[in-house]
């Protein structure tokens, strides 16, 4: 397993996690004023920085097209749930907000597993030794 394989699964199961403490504090009787949103607001933050990374060794490498919209497309509702998330800070959980941070928090995890299955290709292609060409006669 490369480098940015390994930090992708860091980010799968840290997701996992962060969706996790998420309810957990929506749970609680003032999701503002609960301990647990100290690692969730770290968390998320910090999943910020590692998509971004992760989205830059993407366009870096000569990797297939679908990953590099897969994770263009993570990284933007990345940085939106972190807006998101300030924004049920400040509005004190408005319901509309929080049904968006909620919808936005499953998109992401389908698009993290999906970054994962094309990048997995990607790194399965590139090991394959090239085919070789037949001319058409
Ligand atoms: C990218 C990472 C993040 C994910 C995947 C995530 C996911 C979630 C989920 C699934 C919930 C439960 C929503 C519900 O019960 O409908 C939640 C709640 C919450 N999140 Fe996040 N979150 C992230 C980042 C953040 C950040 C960066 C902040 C703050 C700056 C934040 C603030 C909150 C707050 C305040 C709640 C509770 C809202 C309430 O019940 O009033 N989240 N989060």
């Amino acid at each position: 397993m490369n480098r940015t394989a390994l930090l992708g699964a860091v980010g799968a199961v840290g997701l996992v996690i962060q969706i996790v403490l998420g309810f957990a504090v929506a749970g609680t009787a003032h999701p503002t004023e609960s301990a647990i949103l100290v690692p969730h607001v770290v968390i998320g933050v910090a999943g910020l920085a590692l998509v971004a990374y992760l989205t830059l060794s993407i366009f870096r490498s000569a990797s297939l097209g679908t990953a590099r919209l897969v994770y263009g497309l993570t990284l933007l509702l990345t940085l939106a749930q972190v807006a998101l998330g300030y924004g049920l800070i400040l509005g004190g959980g408005a319901q509309g907000i929080l049904m968006a941070h909620e919808g936005v928090a499953v998109l992401i995890l389908i698009l993290m597993a999906a970054g994962g299955m094309v990048s997995a290709r990607a790194r399965r292609m590139a090991a394959q030794p090239s085919q070789p060409q037949t001319s058409p006669s």
